[in-house]
């Protein structure tokens, strides 16, 4: 038993030693980038599933614009303290101070991205906002937020509503 420890100790520490590589750990060998390549696998199928979200719930969505400081850039007239113009404002108006009107996004959401349905679109512009660049809007501006797939899905219930 006692000769086999070194053995078994050996293993251990080999093992050790590899996963701290696959981490990323630092040794700049081949490992580190292929467990970085391997890390967005899990994030994008649950975006595949969540393609067109359903079950929404409206009021919540509405509180999320505030809370989760989408209020800071768009302009919604029925959000308290939504006032924003750094982006385009999302319910209907004009979608910059002196353009002309254009509905709400529940609206124009459909005809932004074709084949994209509205919720799609909307979903697209808050988990990857710089895959569309609105006219009059550069990309780059708006940040990806921290939000969970059941916010998403509470505020695109909402903003389906602004048509
Ligand atoms: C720092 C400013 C900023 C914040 C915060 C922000 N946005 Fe935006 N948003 C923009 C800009 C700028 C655009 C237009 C450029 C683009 O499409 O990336 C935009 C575009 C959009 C669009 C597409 C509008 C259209 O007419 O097609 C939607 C929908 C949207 N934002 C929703 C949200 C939601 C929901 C939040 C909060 C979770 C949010 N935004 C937070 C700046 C912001």
């Amino acid at each position: 038993m006692s000769s086999r420890a070194p053995l078994v100790l050996a293993g251990i520490l080999s093992a050790a030693a590899l996963a701290f590589a696959a981490c990323g750990g630092g040794g700049g060998g081949a490992a580190a980038p292929t467990a970085t390549r391997a890390a967005p696998a899990p994030t994008a199928a649950r975006a595949a599933t969540t393609a067109a979200p359903a079950g929404g719930d409206v009021a919540r969505g509405k509180a999320l614009i505030v809370s989760q400081g989408c209020a800071a850039c768009h302009t919604i007239a029925s959000v308290p303290g939504a006032v924003g113009a750094v982006g385009p404002r999302l319910d209907a108006g004009p979608i910059l101070p002196g353009k002309a009107n254009e509905p709400g996004i529940g609206t124009r959401a459909a005809t932004r991205k074709p084949p994209l349905t509205e919720a799609q679109y909307i979903e697209e512009s808050i988990r990857e906002p710089d895959a569309f660049a609105v006219p009059d809007f550069q990309k780059g501006l708006m940040p990806k937020l921290p939000v969970s797939d059941a916010q998403v899905k509470d505020l695109v219930a909402f903003l389906l509503t602004l048509k």
